[in-house]
């Protein structure tokens, strides 16, 4: 008689243990150049606080930020990727997350809406800049939404985060704005008030995440598009670790996330730790820093 496998009978190696990761890290990662967009911290301060990272009566050494940022922007265009520069604007000190400007896939544009006051203003430099450089089809929102700070790209789907910034109505605008299909997200822990501080893209099919930063439902939602996904953990979020930027291969990561660095090694991805302390005090690191543009 031939006896029927019972369901997991066969799994000898579980998705998610260090076996697996390291049997996904045997395949050899191929980067793709990317195009991106970042403004520099010349204007940066910390003079209002809108996230839990902000303390105004925490001094800020703007040079050095300059200087930390100009080693991201090194780092990017010696791993061979194109960096346009968008000029800072006195008044808007939080304009060095370019991130939060827009969002873009297949070359539409889907222009931000702020949620405060304070950042409101940066929207239409961004919208400038797109419109001078070739981006015709940008899409204007009515909704709420901080563009790729609560967008993310991953498998030909558009993931998405609500519950601090966003809306969920920004979320069915930016599906007709875009053309492809929107996961909505619920982030829940304020420590992680945008989806790049918690979720990022290591390649076309592959994402990084902390759990915890999500509702019970939008986990499920995520472990069910993302099977294979690198489970981080609270400490690596906390370090900003989620907040990083891959080409597929190189995932540029802040220094201080040192055990993200190792479990990304064991996939098989290389990184790329970079010193960027002093934006930290906004409440950003590598990925607030740098918008993609996706053609
Ligand atoms: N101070 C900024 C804010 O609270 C930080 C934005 C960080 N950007 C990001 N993409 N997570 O709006």
């Amino acid at each position: 008689m031939i006896e029927t496998p019972r369901p997991g009978q066969y799994e000898v190696v579980p998705a998610g243990s260090p076996l697996a990761d390291l049997l996904a890290g045997a395949k050899t990662r191929t980067a793709r150049a990317r195009e991106y967009l970042m403004c520099p911290p010349e204007r940066f301060t910390v003079e209002y606080a809108i996230n839990p990272w902000m303390d105004t009566d925490r001094p800020v050494d703007t040079e050095l930020a300059v200087k930390q940022w100009r080693g991201l922007r090194e780092t990017l265009v010696r791993l061979g990727h194109t960096v346009h520069t968008l000029d800072p604007v006195a008044g808007l000190p939080d304009m060095v997350y370019a991130a939060n400007g827009a969002f873009t896939v297949d070359g539409h544009v889907y222009g931000a809406r702020f949620r405060y006051e304070q950042r409101r203003a940066e929207a239409a430099h961004h919208r400038a800049w797109y419109l001078a450089h070739g981006w015709s089809d940008f899409h204007i929102p009515e909704h709420t939404n901080e563009g790729e700070g609560d967008f993310a790209y991953a498998n030909g789907l558009v993931l998405a985060g609500y519950g601090f910034r966003t809306t969920v109505a920004a979320h069915a605008e930016a599906q007709e704005a875009l053309g492809r299909p929107v996961i909505s997200l619920r982030l829940v822990d304020p420590r992680f008030y945008h989806l790049d501080t918690a979720l990022a893209a290591l390649d076309d099919e592959t994402v990084a995440y902390w759990p915890g930063a999500f509702s019970p439902a939008s986990q499920r939602v995520l472990a069910q598009l993302f099977p294979d996904a690198l489970i981080a953990d609270e400490a690596d979020a906390l370090a900003f670790g989620l907040n990083l930027v891959s080409d597929s291969r190189h995932v540029v990561l802040n220094s201080a996330a040192s055990g993200l660095v190792g479990k990304l090694a064991a996939r098989g991805y290389e990184p790329v730790p970079v010193e960027l302390a002093e934006l930290l005090k906004g409440g950003g690191s590598v990925k607030c820093c740098i918008a993609e543009l996706r053609r």
